[in-house]
Order: structure tokens, then C-alpha cells, then sequence
């Protein structure tokens, strides 16, 4: 029986993989890669396609957002992904920024664990944090906490310092407003460490760029 392994490729650079993923990647027999849209391309293969090996076997599979197609589709990539585990291949399933923060795999690894096969996770850097050190910002220090959360929940911030704002795409204007009535600073990253990358604390500018690859940190008093 194969091993699956779960590895994050990091933000979208080639250099920002660690060397345990590159060197699983390379040696895997079959490589397996998200992607939003239906016959879309997939930004985590883009990140990793340098170390994939001649000849190795790679599929882009669909991950609808959100709803039953999700779970139809998770199924489907699990299917796919047994048989090659029966066969004794060696799977990689490639995800941006880390494997367990806000992943489709982790969707897909509940039908694995269910059926015992081996699963390896490589953890990758998050997002958020290349996103601060894109931006020289503090996520959080001392004893503070760091609330992360999507931005559908922004109204759930209380008394967090330090907070990360995820899937901030076409609620712009709801999550800076709530931020700015807070007294929070924030910065917006879009497309960090690929092509488009841009940091931005302007409002209007925010506005106006709107991109599906983009998180808010923000923080509360100086520090
Ligand atoms: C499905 S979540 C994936 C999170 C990822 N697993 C991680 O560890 O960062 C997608 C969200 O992550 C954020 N994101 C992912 N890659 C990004 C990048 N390169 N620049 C800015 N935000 C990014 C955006 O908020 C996007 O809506």
C-alpha cells in the first residue's frame, strides 16, 4: 500500500517550500493538486512544478467552495487517490500556505483515515505568516491572543490585539469598517510571493484591487 502525503507548498514561491516537501515531492509517484475552479489551473502545482519529476503522474481535481459539491467532489478526489494507493503508489496532495489551516485536504483526508490508509503531513508556511514578514508586521507577542478567523466572522472580534482576517475577498468594505471602528491599524497582502504580490493600508486602494489571494492583519495600539 502507498502512502499519502499531505504537503503544504507555502504561499505561492518556489522558494518558500520547505526542503522535506521538495524532497517528497520528489520522490512521489503521483502528484495531486486543488483547484477552485472546474479545469482551472492550480496554484499550489504552479508553486511546486519545478521539483516534480519527468514522468511523474500529476491531476489537477476541483474543489468547489463550499456546499454538497464540495463533499461530491472531496469523494471523488479520494477515489481517485485510493486507487493509486492500492497500486503501491507514493501520493502527494499539495496545498497553499499550510495543510490544516482552512484546506481542502482536510476534507479529503476524513475519507482516507476512514479507510486506514497511511497519511503523512508536511506542514507548510501559512500565508498569514509570509504575509508579515512580507510586511515587517508582529502577528502577535506577549501574552496576547491572535484571533484568526474568515472574514465572514469579522464581527465576532471583542477585545483581540492582534487579529489575521482570511477569505477577505468581496467583503472588503465590511471588514474595514469594523476595523476601523475599533481603532485597529491593518495592513491588506494580496497574492503574496507571487506575481501581484502587493501590500497596501489604504482604504480606497484596497478597495479598488479586490483579490481572491488576500488576508488583513491588523493590530491594536503601538507595540
Ligand atoms: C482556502 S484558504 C487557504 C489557506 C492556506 N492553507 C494557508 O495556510 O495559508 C485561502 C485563503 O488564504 C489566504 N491566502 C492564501 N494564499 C495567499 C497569498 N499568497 N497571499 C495572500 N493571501 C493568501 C487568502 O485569505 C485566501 O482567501
Amino acid at each position: 500500500m502507498g502512502i499519502l502525503y499531505g504537503i503544504g507548498v507555502g504561499p505561492g514561491d518556489s522558494e518558500l517550500l520547505t526542503v522535506k516537501a521538495v524532497r517528497t515531492i520528489e520522490k512521489c509517484d503521483v502528484i495531486v493538486a486543488p483547484s477552485a475552479q472546474e479545469d482551472g489551473a492550480s496554484i499550489a502545482l504552479e508553486t511546486a512544478r519545478e521539483y516534480i519529476k519527468e514522468g511523474t503522474e500529476v491531476c489537477i481535481k476541483h474543489f468547489p467552495m463550499g456546499g454538497k459539491e464540495r463533499l461530491k467532489k472531496s469523494l471523488e478526489a479520494y477515489e481517485f487517490i485510493e486507487a493509486r494507493l492500492r497500486e503501491g503508489k507514493n501520493v502527494a496532495f499539495l496545498t497553499i500556505g499550510d495543510p490544516y489551516v482552512y484546506s481542502t485536504y482536510i476534507h479529503m483526508l476524513s475519507h482516507v483515515e476512514e479507510h486506514g490508509f497511511q497519511v503523512k503531513t508536511i506542514p507548510g508556511i501559512t500565508s498569514f505568516c509570509a504575509a508579515a514578514s512580507l510586511a515587517n508586521k508582529t502577528l502577535v507577542i506577549g501574552n496576547e491572543n491572535l484571533l484568526i478567523l474568515p472574514a465572514s466572522k469579522v464581527d465576532t472580534i471583542r477585545d483581540e490585539k492582534f487579529v489575521v482576517i482570511m477569505k477577505v475577498y468581496k467583503r472588503e468594505e465590511e471588514v474595514l469598517n469594523i476595523l476601523e471602528e475599533k481603532g485597529f491599524k491593518y495592513v491588506y497582502a494580496s497574492r503574496v510571493g507571487r506575481d501581484g504580490e502587493v501590500l497596501l493600508t489604504d482604504r480606497e486602494e484596497i478597495l479598488k484591487l479586490r483579490d481572491y489571494m488576500s488576508l488583513i492583519i491588523a493590530s491594536r495600539d503601538e507595540i
